[in-house]
């Protein structure tokens, strides 16, 4: 029997239809804003530890209590912390936890945020907090990513959008405090003398850089530790005279420098500017020695806490808790409030080189455009 010919021809209309509809359905998929990936451990982890069975969480009030949701998301700050501020300042929005269920689709195109509270550069360190995701594991969920993104756009648009894209990276803090400093005694610190440790951590950082390089990223944002002796936890803890520990502030100030040179090298070897220092010792520095001066009433009691400086223990919704955040540089015992975290994010954008080198990221944004 013959196929009536109107039938081939709504045949040929759907499938056209479909042709169509495809070809608008990819350039849909465009990404609004340049990319932003973000690795790292609680100063930047934007809720991942939620979708895990660790202590490492930060996913109860009063936690978020200044987040537009008032609600805790997991990030360890009252509102926004570091990246969701970075990506204010590229004009697009917080790029999602890689764990949460919301982050597929178009939203791939945003980035994805890897971090995970308790983590450092070694595998060792967090190990108190169990299901956590290490630094290896960021990366390899970087390169699953990315095979997510070419499924939806295909592999050269996928590599064009990594390789575009901006990165933040933002650990070791942990790997004195969660590790060396953990405990006296600590395996590490009888295996190590605190600078034959930093060289180590030096050395396992770079090979993490590299493999971020390798995995495409070509715009690293690396931050330094904070002045991790005078964070409330630690004047609580080893605090001498009430001042900071001078064994950790001892930790940073041969740490910091160590790594900012690495990242010089790293550049000269690949012969591009790819790695950007931010020094987060100065800029906290700045607050935590005259906090007067951006706006703090102290910069050495936490805001949410109990016992000395509100430093002993985690931030529970039994603790103390401040009325107002803003006059607080720190928010729990370890990590910084919005406020603090802007402060910061203002250096990044548009700091001296004394705090970003070889330059700040208003100047990577404006060379980049012209690209
Ligand atoms: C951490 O563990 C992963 C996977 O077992 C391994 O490939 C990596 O070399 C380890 N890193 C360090 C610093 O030991
Ligand atoms: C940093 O950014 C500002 C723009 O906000 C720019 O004027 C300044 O020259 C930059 N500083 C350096 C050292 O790159």
């Amino acid at each position: 029997m013959a196929v009536p010919s109107g039938f081939v021809g709504t045949m040929v209309v759907i499938l056209f239809g479909v042709v169509v509809l495809s070809g608008v359905v990819v350039p849909g998929v465009e990404a609004k804003s340049r990319a932003f990936f973000v690795f790292g451990d609680s100063l930047v982890d934007s809720g991942n530890n939620n979708y895990l069975a660790t202590t490492a969480r930060a996913d109860s009030p009063p936690y978020g209590i200044d987040y537009p949701s008032r609600k805790p998301t997991g990030r360890f700050s009252n509102g926004r912390n570091i990246p969701d501020l970075i990506s204010e300042g590229m004009g697009g929005e917080s790029v999602l936890p890689y764990l949460s269920p919301q982050l597929k689709g178009d939203n791939l195109l945003n980035g994805a945020n890897f971090a995970s509270a308790g983590i450092g550069i070694l595998n060792d360190t967090g190990a108190q907090f169990l299901n956590i995701i290490r630094m290896y594991r960021q990366l390899d969920y970087f390169e699953e990513y990315q095979q997510r993104v070419s499924i939806l756009i295909g592999v050269g648009r996928a590599k064009k959008l990594v390789n575009q894209a901006l990165v933040l990276i933002t650990v070791g803090g942990n790997d004195f405090v969660n590790n060396y400093y953990l405990v006296p005694y600590s395996a590490r610190s009888r295996q190590f003398s605190l600078q034959d440790y930093v060289k180590y951590l030096i050395v396992e950082y770079r090979k993490l850089l590299m493999r971020l390089y390798d995995l495409g990223a070509r715009r690293v944002l690396v931050t330094g530790t904070g002045p991790m002796g005078c964070v409330p936890a630690e004047l609580a803890m080893r605090g001498t005279n009430g001042g900071c520990s001078a064994e950790l502030q001892r930790a940073a100030s041969l740490y910091n420098p160590q790594l900012q040179h690495m990242i010089q090298g790293l550049n000269k070897k690949i012969g591009k500017d790819v790695f950007i220092a931010a020094n987060t010792a100065r800029m906290h520095n700045d607050f935590v020695n005259n906090p007067a001066a951006y706006g703090f009433t102290t910069s050495r009691i936490a805001c949410c806490g109990q016992g000395p400086y509100n430093g002993i223990g985690l931030c529970t919704p039994l603790s103390n808790l401040c009325p107002n955040r803003n006059l607080h540089a720190f928010w729990d015992p370890f990590h910084p409030t919005e406020k603090a975290n802007r402060i910061i994010v203002e250096q990044i954008m548009s700091g001296s080189k004394r705090y970003m080198k070889p330059m700040n990221l208003s100047t990577v944004l404006a060379l980049d455009a012209t690209k």
